[in-house]
C-alpha cells in the first residue's frame, strides 16, 4: 500500500491539519538547529515537464535536510510518454526510489503516474491542481492568522490549478472564498461544484474584483497566462486588464489582509511591485512554507505507505 499527494480533495480536514503540524514542527526544529533525518537512505525522483524555482529548489532541500537524496529528471531525460510509456516509467523508478515528484502538462499524466508506481507520487503541478502550493499557503495563513477559522480568501484572476486546489482547500476548511475572473476564465466545472456542495453559500465566482475584495482577509492572485498556455497571452492580457491587484483593491479589504500570490509574479500585470513588496505581503512566507510543508508531506506518506509493497 502507498499513499500519494495528488489533490487535497483525497484527504481529510484532519489529515491536512496533521500534515501542517508536522510542517509547523518542522520549520521550528530547523530553526533551533535541531536535525529532523526521518528518511535517511530514501531518494526522492524528481519529474520536471515545466520550469521551476520554488518547487524544485523545495524539493531538493527538503529531501537532503530530511536525510535523503534526490534525482533531477528533466524534460529531455526522460520525455514523458514520448521515450517510453508513463507507465514503464513508473515501474522502473519503483525499483530505484522511494518517492516521486511530478510537475506535469496533464494532470492524466499524474495519475497514470501514481496509478503504475508502488511508491508514492506527489503533484508538483499539474494543468489541473496544485496542492502543495496551497498546502504551503494554509500553513502561511494559521501563522498569521493563529487559524484558518472563518477567513475569507479573495483570488484575483484566471481560474487555473491553484484556483482549483484553493477550492479544495476551503471545501475542507469551510473558507469562504471567492474568486474574480472574467467570463470564460472560471475554475474546473466538476471541483467548483464539488466545492459548492461541501461547502454551501461559501463559494462565490463573480467578475467585479471590488466586490470579491469587499472586507477580504486574503487578496490572492497568480499570473494570467500559466506554463502551457503561452499562445494565449495576448489576448489573456487583454482578458485580465482590471484583475490586478493594486493598493486600491488592498483598500476595499479587510485592514489586515494578507496579500498572497504563489510566485513567479509579473510586476506590473496581475499585482504592482509597490503591493508585492509592501507591508501587507507574505508571498516570501509563502515561498518559505514549501519546504517546510513539503517536508511534511514526504514524511507523512513515507510513514503510511510500504516500502517495495
Ligand atoms: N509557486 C511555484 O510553484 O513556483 P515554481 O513554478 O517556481 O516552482
Ligand atoms: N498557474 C501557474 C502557477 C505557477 C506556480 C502555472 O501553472 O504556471
Amino acid at each position: 500500500m502507498k499513499v500519494d499527494f495528488i489533490s487535497l480533495a483525497d484527504f481529510t480536514r484532519a489529515d491536512v491539519e496533521s500534515m501542517l503540524d508536522d510542517a509547523d514542527r518542522l520549520k521550528s526544529d530547523l530553526k533551533a538547529g535541531k536535525s529532523q533525518r526521518p528518511l535517511v537512505g530514501r531518494t526522492l525522483a524528481m519529474i520536471f515537464e515545466k520550469p521551476s524555482l520554488r518547487t524544485r529548489v523545495t524539493f531538493e532541500t527538503g529531501i537532503k535536510q530530511l536525510g535523503g537524496a534526490s534525482v533531477y529528471l528533466a524534460p529531455e531525460d526522460i520525455r514523458l510518454g514520448a521515450r517510453e510509456t508513463v507507465g514503464d516509467i513508473a515501474r522502473n523508478l519503483s525499483r530505484w526510489v522511494d518517492l516521486v515528484v511530478a510537475r506535469t502538462f496533464s494532470h492524466r499524466s499524474l495519475l497514470e503516474l501514481a496509478q503504475h508506481a508502488t511508491i508514492p507520487v506527489i503533484n508538483g503541478l499539474t494543468d489541473l491542481l496544485h496542492p502543495a502550493q496551497v498546502l504551503a499557503d494554509l500553513q502561511t495563513m494559521r501563522e498569521r492568522r493563529g487559524s484558518l477559522e472563518g477567513a475569507t480568501v479573495a483570488f484575483i484572476g484566471d481560474g487555473n490549478n491553484v484556483v482549483n486546489s484553493w477550492l479544495n482547500a476551503a471545501a475542507l476548511f469551510q473558507l469562504n472564498f471567492r474568486l474574480a475572473c472574467p467570463q470564460g476564465y472560471e475554475p474546473d466545472a466538476k471541483i467548483l461544484a464539488r466545492a459548492q456542495s461541501l461547502a454551501p453559500g461559501r463559494i462565490e465566482i463573480v467578475t467585479d474584483p471590488s466586490a470579491a475584495a469587499q472586507g477580504a482577509d486574503v487578496l490572492y492572485t497568480d499570473v494570467w497566462t500559466s506554463m502551457g498556455q503561452e499562445a494565449e497571452s495576448q489576448a489573456r492580457r487583454a482578458a485580465f486588464a482590471g484583475y490586478q491587484i493594486n493598493a486600491r483593491l488592498v483598500d476595499v479589504a479587510s485592514k489586515d489582509v494578507l496579500v498572497m500570490h504563489c510566485l513567479p509574479a509579473h510586476r506590473g500585470e496581475e499585482i504592482t511591485a509597490d503591493v508585492l513588496d509592501g507591508p501587507r505581503s507574505v508571498v516570501l512566507d509563502q515561498a518559505e512554507n514549501r519546504l517546510h510543508a513539503q517536508k511534511a508531506v514526504m514524511v507523512w506518506l513515507s510513514a503510511r505507505s510500504q516500502p517495495g509493497a
